[in-house]
């Protein structure tokens, strides 16, 4: 029985997976993704080319592959219409390698002002959310209001779409402060349902399940990261999916016993974007020389992510949670210029010393810090595990060690072929 393989962030998204996705797409026939939305933002760089998907899986550049937008994912119409089209004046064949599943949840244009009226409500206590309508809508799928794909090859799509937007309007008008204007973003949403219409339009999970019979090669492509998980990350500073492992099965409608590799992408420090607790952040020069080198800004929202050292509680707990079988190590490159690096093995909460990820995230976390030399080389052209420099190899070995897992490839600059394949 074919199995399909997970790609999945471990920290709090951005880590790279877009990058992983694209240098793994020869192996695969089909990719998919299957939770999110267009809160993520995946880049892919290869010679003078960089391209950033929010909606659209990332094989989507290989020729004659296979992209499914799956059951789990919300769409906003708007920002997939853009996307296909600037992939095709890139040149790049998009429309007849796209198949979006009729249970993916649409964005409308009003669940992006609730976000953003959400968002202002909370002023300081604000979660940081990309605005992009992610929240209201898992929460009209789950309070089962939504409006689904398949909705809108219905005679009555109008009406149920006015009739959610008309509810929506009478949520909006109780935040007294807030001010908002859709009719220029719901003409662009509408003329965004006729590009929707014109791909193909499928139920994903039969055709999941009877490609993976029929052999086919598949990789599902996670959004964010697992500590932005509803359910396990720093809620209520998460995102409002399932970003484990375990959102393939509802995301895509596959079994458990039929998850096979499950990569498990991880910067070589860490970063955050949004609001939050982030125990090893760095307020100083180092976390500045990170933001710097490693070009940390959201490809989303353009915000300055925050940087600091790897958290290895966070990455054991992640590990355990999805299983992982594979990890994936990222941007160690940025790394090539520090001296000495740290490595969080434990917190201090509250006078004692912990080992795992704890639900009291708002009180003081003080991290327990492993030094390790730094490697003091350009790692960027290095295409061998042998030719790494020793302290390089240290660092990987210890995560191995401390995680059980494999480190089988290391990411050592943005462009696809800056990678070492163990
Ligand atoms: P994703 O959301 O997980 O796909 O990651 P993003 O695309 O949001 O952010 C990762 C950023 O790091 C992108 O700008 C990539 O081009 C870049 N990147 C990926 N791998 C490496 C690497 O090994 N070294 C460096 N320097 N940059 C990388
Ligand atoms: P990729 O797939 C990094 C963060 C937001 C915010 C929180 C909730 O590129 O790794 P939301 O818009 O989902 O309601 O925001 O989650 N966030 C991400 N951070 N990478 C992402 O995606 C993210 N998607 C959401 O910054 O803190
Ligand atoms: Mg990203």
């Amino acid at each position: 029985m074919k199995k399909i393989d997970v790609v999945l962030g471990m920290q709090w998204g951005d880590e790279g997976k877009g990058k992983v996705v694209d240098v793994l797409t020869p192996s695969y026939e089909v990719v998919a993704r299957f939770q999110g939305g267009p809160n993520a933002g995946h880049t892919l760089i290869f010679g003078d080319q960089t391209h950033i998907l929010h909606t659209i899986p990332s094989g989507i550049f290989r020729p004659g592959s296979i992209n499914i937008i799956g059951n789990g994912v919300v769409i906003d119409p708007v920002i997939l219409a853009s996307e296909i089209a600037k992939l095709e004046a890139a040149g790049v064949e998009v429309r007849s390698k796209i198949w979006v599943s009729k249970r993916a949840h649409l964005i409308l244009p009003t669940h992006r002002a609730l976000d953003a009226a959400s968002e202002a409500a909370k002023g300081a206590a604000k979660i940081g959310s990309t605005l992009k309508g992610i929240g209201p809508t898992y929460m009209d799928k789950t309070g089962r209001n939504g409006l689904r794909v398949g909705d809108i090859i219905s005679p009555q799509f109008a009406e149920r779409y006015n009739a959610l937007k008309t509810k929506h309007q009478g949520l909006l008008s109780q935040y007294k402060d807030f001010t908002y204007d859709i009719s220029d973003y719901e003409r662009q949403w509408m003329a965004g349902i006729e590009v929707l219409r014109s791909l193909r339009l499928i139920e994903s999970e039969i055709e999941v399940n009877r490609m993976l019979d029929g052999g086919s090669k598949m990789l599902a492509e996670g959004a964010q990261g697992s500590m932005l998980d509803v359910d396990f990350g720093t809620y209520p500073f998460v995102t409002s999916s399932t970003t484990l492992c375990a959102g393939v099965c509802t995301g895509l409608g596959v079994a458990p016993h039929r998850i096979g590799e499950v990569y498990g992408i991880f910067k070589a420090y860490c970063t955050r974007v949004g609001s939050g607790p982030f125990p090893t952040e760095l307020f100083d020069a180092d976390g500045q020389k990170m933001r710097d080198i490693g070009a940390e800004y959201g490809s989303t929202t353009g915000r300055p992510r925050r940087c600091g050292w790897l958290d290895m509680v966070a990455l054991k707990y992640a590990v355990m949670m999805n299983g992982t079988t594979k990890l994936i190590m990222m941007k160690g490159d940025v790394l090539n210029d520090f001296p000495t690096l740290k490595v969080c093995v434990g917190y201090e909460v509250g006078g004692e010393r912990i080992d795992y990820f704890p639900f009291e995230t708002n009180e003081q976390i003080t991290p327990i810090y492993k030094e390790f030399r730094g490697w003091h080389t350009d790692i960027n052209s290095i295409r061998r595990y042998e030719d790494f420099p020793q302290e390089l190899k240290t660092y990987v070995e210890f995560i191995e060690h401390e995680t059980g897992v494999p480190v089988s490839i290391i990411s050592v600059g943005p462009d696809r072929e800056e990678t070492v394949i163990r």
